[in-house]
């Protein structure tokens, strides 16, 4: 067939199209049947934490037992899966970690089918520079997890036996390096304590809260875990403020 020059640049730009639009087609339709596949499964093990939390506050799960559970279900998360599902690339790139502590990011969950709207439990992803700390402190009234998502962190946890007036009993319960898909758990019975101090930079925890297990007061309570030694390996630690956590151990 013998094509006048304008007919030749038509034909040609149709092909390009046509190959143009095939391989969008394509991007377009293994990205959303991967995200299709991804999303579910996230959403599953988020929807199972929610369910264990609101029994947890409704006193049908005892906090250990919660513990226990979720400690069981984040061994199951698949940490790839998990950083699509909160679009971790993006979340991460504008992160700017803080002098000292910890700096507190929202992930966006998606709209998923099987995931509530209203989740009984808060998250955020903390970010931390190498030598930076989530600072020590107890919890009142709260239950949370920890999931390690990128970088390495020496990770603490005490018991928080008993309370004084200006200083908390406590006694070590975990003391080992944390590495991604490693993950912990809080309540007032145990390991009520935490220290997460980061080995690397650009390092960064999910965390997940449950506020006011029953009702009344909650929130975190600083401690120096600089104690004194007293017996049976406990220690008997001052209590802080905030600022002075961060100018100790941020
Ligand atoms: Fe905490």
């Amino acid at each position: 067939m013998i094509m006048n020059p304008i007919s030749r640049r038509a034909f040609h730009q149709k092909s390009i199209a046509s190959l143009l639009t095939w391989s969008l087609l394509d991007t377009l339709f293994s990205r959303d049947a991967f995200a299709k596949e991804i999303k579910p499964i996230a959403a599953q093990w988020l929807a199972k934490l929610n369910a264990m939390s609101l029994d947890l506050k409704g006193k049908k799960l005892d906090p250990v037992e919660w513990q226990k559970q979720v400690e069981q279900l984040l061994s199951t998360v698949d940490l790839p899966e998990m950083l699509q599902f909160i679009d971790f690339e993006k979340l991460s790139q504008q992160a700017k970690p803080k002098e000292r502590g910890e700096l507190s990011l929202q992930a966006k969950l998606p709209q998923v089918e099987g995931l509530p709207t209203e989740l009984v439990f808060g998250h955020q992803v903390f970010a931390l520079n190498k030598d930076r700390s989530v600072v020590p402190h107890g919890h009142d009234n709260m239950a949370t997890a920890f999931l390690i998502l990128k970088g390495d962190f020496h990770g603490r946890h005490y018991d928080r036996l008993e309370d004084e007036k200006d200083f908390m009993i406590i006694k070590p319960t975990i003391d080992r390096e944390f590495s991604p898909g490693d993950y912990s758990t809080v309540t007032d019975i145990k390991d009520n304590v935490h220290w997460f101090k980061s080995k690397s930079d650009g390092a960064f925890i999910f965390n997940i809260h449950v506020l006011s297990v029953k009702p009344g007061r909650t929130g975190r309570v600083y401690i120096d875990p600089a104690g004194e030694k007293i017996s049976g390996d406990r220690l008997r630690c001052r209590k802080i403020n905030h600022t002075e956590a961060e100018t100790l151990y941020g």
